[in-house]
């Protein structure tokens, strides 16, 4: 079975299309209250201390290992200013190396975080950090060489709110935790003890590590009471392969304000707002009417990832109304004017093409076939007896040559950490093209260093939400462009990345360094 034939196979399981959406939204009093994480704020202390630990989370009746920065699962806030340099001191507490990388943030190799700038157990990394650039949520992760995918599984992953003069005096809902909101949605699997099961193997080489639970902070489904008026959430797909297609329960519409990079030039109107991994867009959504609804997540076709519970409208978070009002509002414009697209006819050109082993390719589709034949069958994921016994059995043969952790590649190539792929101009415009001709998988593909815009993605124009800055592109059997410039050095000590964002095919190969 190839995966031309495994996407008519799991229209066949049913899944996707044509569901009602469910009206979960009750305004139910025993939900759990969102946690908030902690707020570091540079404005007060320039100085900040990042621990990496193993802790103690609970989940249901569960006391389980998970990963955080100062705690035990995901990490503080962390508010930049443009031009503010601050100071970050990472202690490794793992067991293992660890890195932490500054999503989305122009700022040069050598502060960016990347595979070669890991931190050996028991170690510490000071980083000096500037944001320069405009306003933006972005995130901060591990980018380990061939561990990402785990220890962002684990629980590290965190919030970076990049401020600048604009979006401090932009009208917009400003009550952090109250009606300016950070949702960090991850989806997670458990193991028959409820420890976070994590593996890297076929299946998950092949479409990537998912679960059967989608978190929200951390938290299972829980509640948030908003202000009436209008409230702002900073949303990030912080799932290792998940896309998201959000969508309120009583339909509403969400106003996008802000993508990737930053402000939009103004607010886009959506029903419903798919995310790739690694994402973030802010969107602002109309509490007035004191109405409560739940932010669900829509079936998406991605390879998978439509195997229930996610064959059904999932709700994510239920939103709810206290009954005073804010006095935010939602700006006509955002004063972010985007600049002109320059002719892309003299731009250095670089292509890069994304493909996996053919080996692979038929292993982890046999593996996902077997998968999900069982989940839906008993409508849960599988436990590891019975007919996954018999397919591991089967693998053994025809797995003895395939070399997992080099069986995805960029232009033929498998990454190389010490082998950077090309020098890219400081300063300078190039258009980038990268195809996934061939392969019917999603690729986020993210490149370190810069602010893109999408020329084309998947062979078409973006829509208005996804036409400003951003710093993941959609690949999926098509070929997408983008525009990109690199303002900062990175020298071949502390090369950027660029790499397909579903972390197991990053860390199998999926990924190219280069240098500016
Ligand atoms: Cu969010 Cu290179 O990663
Ligand atoms: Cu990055
Ligand atoms: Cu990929």
């Amino acid at each position: 079975m190839n995966r031309r034939d495994f996407l008519k196979y799991s229209t066949l399981l049913g899944a996707a299309a044509g569901l009602p959406w469910l009206a979960f939204a009750k305004g139910n009093a025993a939900l759990p209250k969102l946690i908030i994480p902690p707020l570091l704020d540079t404005a007060k202390q320039t100085k900040i201390q990042l621990t990496v630990q193993q802790g103690k989370s609970q989940f249901g009746k569960n006391l389980i290992t998970t990963w955080g920065y100062n705690g035990a699962l995901l990490g503080p806030v962390i508010r930049l200013y443009r031009n503010k340099p601050v100071q970050i001191t990472v202690h490794n507490r793992l067991n293992e190396a660890t890195t932490v990388h500054w999503h989305g943030m122009e700022i040069s190799g050598i502060a960016d975080g990347g595979p070669q700038a890991s931190i050996e157990a028991g170690q510490t990394r000071q980083i000096n950090l500037t944001s320069i650039q405009q306003a933006a949520t972005c995130w901060y992760h591990p980018h380990p060489h061939m561990h990402s995918g785990k220890q962002v599984a684990m629980g590290l992953a965190g919030m970076l709110l990049l401020e600048d003069a604009n979006s401090t005096s932009l009208p917009l809902p400003k009550n952090w935790g109250i009606d300016d909101i950070p949702l960090i949605i991850q989806d997670k699997k458990f193991d028959e003890n409820g420890q976070i099961d994590y593996q890297l193997n076929v299946l998950s080489a092949a479409v990537g590590w998912f679960g059967d639970t989608l978190l929200c902070n951390g938290q299972m489904y829980p509640q948030h009471y908003a202000p009436r008026g209008w409230l702002r959430v900073r949303l990030l797909n912080g799932c290792n392969a998940r896309s998201l297609n959000l969508a309120c329960s009583d339909h509403r519409p969400m106003y996008v304000i802000a993508s990737d990079g930053g402000f939009l030039p103004e607010p886009v109107a959506v029903q419903n707002l798919y995310m790739l991994p690694a994402e973030r867009f802010e969107v602002l959504i109309d509490t007035s009417n004191g109405q409560a609804f739940d932010l669900l997540t829509l079936p998406v076709k991605q390879m998978g990832m439509n195997l229930a519970p996610f064959d059904q409208p999932y709700p994510i978070i239920q939103m709810a109304t206290v009954s005073t009002r804010n006095n935010a509002t939602l700006p006509e414009q955002l004063n972010n004017k985007l600049p002109a697209i320059p002719s892309v006819d003299i731009l250095t050109n670089r292509q890069f093409k994304l493909s996996m082993d053919s080996q692979l390719d038929t292993l982890g589709m046999q593996a996902l076939q077997q998968f999900s034949g069982d989940s839906s069958m008993h409508h849960k994921m599988p436990t590891n007896h019975g007919h996954m016994a018999v397919m591991h059995h089967n693998m053994q043969a025809n797995m003895a040559d395939l070399d997992l952790m080099h069986a995805n590649r960029i232009n033929g190539q498998t990454f190389d950490i010490h082998k950077p792929a090309f020098k890219a101009n400081k300063g300078q415009y190039e258009c980038w093209e990268i195809s996934g001709v061939g392969d019917m998988m999603l690729h986020p593909f993210h490149i370190h260093g810069t602010q893109f815009r999408i020329l084309s993605e998947n062979g078409k124009i973006p829509p208005a939400h996804r036409a400003g800055w951003k710093d993941i592109v959609s690949v999926e059997g098509a070929v997408s462009k983008v525009l990109v410039k690199f303002n900062h050095p990175a020298p071949s000590s502390f090369p950027y990345m660029a790499h397909c964002h579903i972390l197991e095919h990053e860390d199998t190969g999926m990924m190219l360094s280069f240098t500016v």
